[in-house]
């Protein structure tokens, strides 16, 4: 191809695409690790979305009472319904204490207790001694821990010397002929200019696609940017169908309230007052696991117990909590609730709904952050020179449901895995090879195409089809008809992709453009969610069949990996799950019934 873009080369040892706390910890760490670092990211780094992170991050430090790294990777195991990796998970909940000590260290301002230690608040589906009830393992700053953390790294990052590319849009991978990542094509948004960077590993660390869908809590910027461009490399997305409802979004505008609430003694009521989770789960109650939470609150509105004129939404009270611990602990949401809903949280309660969270799936990778393509011979294949962590990676973790606060520390965890690995494997300064002819045909093809497009409908129009189709189809309950529907309705938009039109061909600050790319990576994610929901006949974790309401380990503990070509067409496979641990400091946890 020949192109009209002059590209401008760079070279570095590793590079990472992605500021938030995933990106940001990889970075820092690669560059305090002697390698020259160079990390790209389309906002600024403290824009990225961990800054929305509310109640805390997961760790065992017992700080409020007695905890263990065991129960946390009992808990976790429970929560991930039996589809996390327990390998992964023991070296995530092991390594938690020490990543919020390292946080603490490096100048996180947590919030403390009394005697000056870091404050620990309850959150849902953690417990003490294998579920007997409750336990304290958020580590808070107050409610904006995301905040805190990622600025703090951010500061790291600049401390160690780590090259940051800010409104920088990587377009798409580049591969070579053996089948290693070389490195990323990418859009200098406020230059218009075109950069090749070459690195030995590229990490992606470009978090969910929580924009699939019309009602969620991310960011405009979380539309799955790393899963496409792996996607577009002919590598499989894994366990996509598994889509974290958050209990308690904004009604109307899906703003996070955080659990963090509930940690502090806030809890559900429905249209007739009740406090309704003591049905659905008699230990935990309103601290049960998000996906429990979330399908109980959408069976009492669907039973007309809603609250408010159309009976559609959950009553989330705090108002007993008292003005002094509202603005002492959760000052974020007090606000956001009077700005978001017009109410004023130390008076009355917030009108909440589940909305999209986080997505459980994401590019393979193993415990070091290693992105994987998985064979029949080798179901845990390495790709040389890729990386994935964070919301974009699936280790996986989270299994087919996520704990809340786990998220934060997954970022951490696994972002110094992949600086810990890179540092292993790659010798600083090492000489590139030289790059295939065609590297960057990829990316600038796409981008010729969509800035010449010329159909007739607009990138917002198209969007919108795509959300409606997500939340209408893949919600918090599923069944056949409504997946099989969803598949044809999701074809549909994206054939109508052909038909777009840009109203902007600049290269400079094109937001139409930027917003098609966006919808295009978008659109990748969508369909490996639709149809890998489709074809799993079980209910696990976030993925509630109502057809097949029970989970079914003999034919389906297993992740779901999805390719999806550049016609849309999806094909499907899978791999097994891991059923042993890194140590015997940590037993493998057998399915169980999932009962909070
Ligand atoms: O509710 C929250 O504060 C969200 C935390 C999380 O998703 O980990």
């Amino acid at each position: 191809m020949t192109t009209a873009y002059p590209i401008t080369d760079h070279a570095y040892d590793v590079l990472v695409v992605g500021a938030g706390g995933a990106g940001l910890r990889a970075t820092m760490g690669m560059a305090a690790a002697g390698l020259k670092t160079a990390c790209i990211s389309k906002v600024f780094p403290t824009r990225s979305h961990t800054v929305a992170a509310q109640g805390g991050i997961g760790a065992a430090l017992g700080n409020m009472a007695e905890d263990s790294w065991q129960w946390h990777m009992f808990d976790t195991v429970k929560g991930s319904d039996w589809l996390g990796d327990q390998d992964a998970i023991e070296y995530m909940c092991r390594a938690a204490v020490p990543a919020v000590h390292e946080l603490e260290h490096f100048g996180v301002p947590f919030s403390r207790t009394p005697d000056g230690k870091i404050y620990q608040r309850p959150f849902g589906g953690h417990m003490r001694n294998y579920g007997e009830a409750p336990v304290q393992r958020a580590c808070a700053a107050a409610d904006r821990t995301g905040h805190a953390i990622l600025h703090t790294l951010y500061q790291q990052c600049l401390k160690f010397n780590a090259e940051f590319f800010i409104e920088f849009f990587a377009i798409d991978v580049i591969m070579d002929d053996d089948g290693a990542c070389r490195g990323v094509i990418a859009w200098n948004l406020d230059d218009g200019t075109i950069h090749r960077f070459q690195a030995h590993t590229t990490v992606f660390a470009t978090g969910g696609y929580g924009r699939a869908y019309f009602s969620c809590t991310s960011a405009h910027t979380c539309t799955g940017d790393g899963n496409a461009m792996v996607g577009r490399a002919n590598l499989p997305l894994q366990d996509h169908e598994f889509i974290q409802f958050h209990p308690t979004g904004i009604y109307g505008s899906g703003c996070l309230i955080t659990e963090g609430a509930r940690g502090e003694g806030g809890y559900l009521t429905n249209s007739e007052g009740e406090r309704f989770m003591e049905r659905y789960a008699p230990t935990a109650k309103d601290l049960a696991s998000r996906d429990v939470v979330s399908r109980s609150m959408t069976v009492e509105i669907r039973e007309g117990r809603g609250t408010g004129t159309e009976k559609d939404y959950i009553m989330l009270h705090l108002e007993h909590l008292g003005a002094d611990v509202l603005w002492e602990r959760l000052p974020g949401i007090t606000e956001t609730a009077k700005i978001f809903a017009g109410v004023d949280a130390t008076k009355e309660p917030i009108p909440v709904l589940p909305t999209v969270h986080y997505n459980m799936g994401g590019i393979p990778t193993n415990y070091h952050g290693e992105a994987l393509r998985p064979t029949k011979d080798d179901p845990d294949a390495v790709v040389p020179g890729l990386m994935a962590v964070g919301e974009c990676g699936c280790a996986s973790v989270h299994g087919a449901n996520r704990l809340g606060t786990n998220s934060l520390l997954d970022l951490v965890v696994f972002g110094r895995a992949a600086a810990l690995r890179a540092a292993e494997i790659i010798k600083p300064g090492a000489s590139h090879p030289p790059l295939p002819k065609d590297s960057a045909d990829l990316a600038l093809s796409r981008l010729d195409r969509l800035r010449n497009a010329d159909g007739t409908k607009s990138t917002a129009e198209i969007r919108l089809d795509m959300q409606r189709t997500m939340q209408n189809n893949a919600a918090v309950f599923r069944e056949q008809d409504v997946l099989a529907q969803g598949c044809k309705e999701i074809d549909e938009v994206w054939n109508s992709m052909g038909d777009i039109k840009l109203s902007d061909r600049s290269m400079i600050w094109n937001s139409d453009l930027v917003e098609a790319l966006e919808l295009e990576n978008l659109m990748v994610c969508a369909k490996a969610s639709m149809y890998s929901a489709e074809a799993r006949k079980e209910s696990r974790g976030a993925h509630a069949r109502e057809d097949c309401p029970d989970r079914d380990d003999e034919n389906w503990m297993k992740h779901s990996l999805a390719w999806v070509d550049d016609k849309g067409k999806v094909t499907l496979d899978y791999r097994p799950v891991h059923t042993y641990t890194l140590t015997d400091e940590a037993e493998y946890i057998k399915p169980q019934s999932r009962v909070y």
